[in-house]
């Protein structure tokens, strides 16, 4: 199958191969997502198969508005998850919930009675949704295990000849996936840290449980996720989390004579010395997250065996950032 890119505004011609039961990554503020008609859970299946993800993974699935949340999720949980979707959708909020039972395919949620649902901020992608009239499950659209998609170009290098069209709407605004909130618990919890900060939902919200989620020092990472390998290029990343640490890590890793990348905002690569390839992360922890999985990306096709990545304090929104730098780096650091 040859797989054609398509400009933003080709919305129907999207619109008409997942009519036609055929797979479509679409642009997101996030990452680029594989979509599919949710409704159907013959074309789901094609959606594991293209990523090899595996199958007890559920999917979100994504809705041009709230409207469309109620004809599958239980109503009971409305009230609660009208003030986040008020407050955040379209935006880069996933809300979990129980499901009217029968509604939705075990394709789409893994067999659990509860599903994911999110708005993304996206114009291409809310008029795809409006077009095609119904929601559309969207994973990251990469190959499973590997970093997620921010531009049309990753998602071509994982998934050409599996897919039919890519939506192509540029870079990514942001660059990690959303934050998603589970409301089917007593206390509403953050599995997945994300751009919508725990600060951000307690201001709608009275309660979130914002541990979940978190590995504590010394600990195994008991997470779902985690039981797959997550986020990871080729190289063995390193978390480098003192800015100071950076020359003296380089030497070191030179020293054991391995090629080496340095992944680091502006002020730190202008002392990595000459010959060792680097990706900039801008100047902030947001610039760094918007572009953390691209350097990946980079740098693995440079064929560097270690990626010395900056780390960022692990709060707000370095929370999301810390996450996956950690998933990709298998929580290794730097030791000085
Ligand atoms: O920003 C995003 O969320 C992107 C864009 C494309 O929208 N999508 C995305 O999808 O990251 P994915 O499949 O890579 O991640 C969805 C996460 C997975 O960790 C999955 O296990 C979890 O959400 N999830 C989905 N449904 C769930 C459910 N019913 N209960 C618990 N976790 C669920
Ligand atoms: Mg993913």
């Amino acid at each position: 199958m040859e797989t054609e890119i398509l400009k933003s505004t080709q919305i129907q011609e999207a619109s008409d191969f997942l009519a036609d039961g055929q797979l479509v990554a679409f642009p997101t503020e996030t990452v680029y997502g594989l979509g599919a008609d949710a409704t159907r859970p013959d074309v789901v299946k094609e959606v594991y198969a293209a990523k090899g993800r595996p199958s007890d993974n559920p999917l979100i699935v994504h809705v041009s508005g709230p409207e469309m949340v109620w004809d599958y999720a239980d109503i009971d949980y409305k009230p609660l998850a009208e003030k986040l979707m008020n407050a955040f959708w379209p935006g880069p909020l996933t809300i979990i919930m129980p499901i009217q039972p029968g509604k939705l395919s075990k394709a789409v949620t893994g067999g659990l009675t509860t599903a994911a649902f999110r708005m993304p901020n996206n114009q291409a992608t809310l008029n795809l949704i409006k077009t095609f009239g119904k929601p559309i499950v969207g994973p990251s659209a990469n190959t499973s295990g590997k970093p997620s998609p921010t531009l049309a170009k990753h998602v071509y290098h994982d998934l050409h000849g599996k897919i039919a069209a890519i939506l192509d709407d540029g870079p990514t605004k942001l660059g990690v996936e959303s934050t998603v909130i589970d409301l089917s618990v007593d206390v509403p919890t953050i599995l997945r840290p994300g751009m919508v900060t725990v600060d951000d939902l307690l201001k709608v919200i009275d309660n979130v449980n914002s541990d979940h989620h978190k590995v504590k020092a010394g600990e195994v990472p008991k997470a779902p996720g985690m039981k797959y390998k997550h986020y990871a290029p080729s190289a063995q990343v390193v978390i480098v989390d003192d800015k100071s640490d950076f020359n003296q890590a380089i030497e070191e890793y030179l020293a054991k004579g391995v090629s080496l990348g340095v992944m680091a905002v502006d002020d730190i690569l202008k002392e990595v010395p000459a010959g060792i390839k680097t990706f900039s992360l801008g100047d902030d922890v947001i610039s760094a997250s918007r572009d953390l999985f691209a350097g990946l990306r980079q740098l693995d096709s440079d064929k560097v065996e270690y990626i010395l990545a900056q780390g960022f304090p692990d709060a707000d929104h370095g929370e999301a950032y810390s996450n996956r730098l950690n998933k990709s780096a298998g929580n290794t650091h730097y030791k000085n």
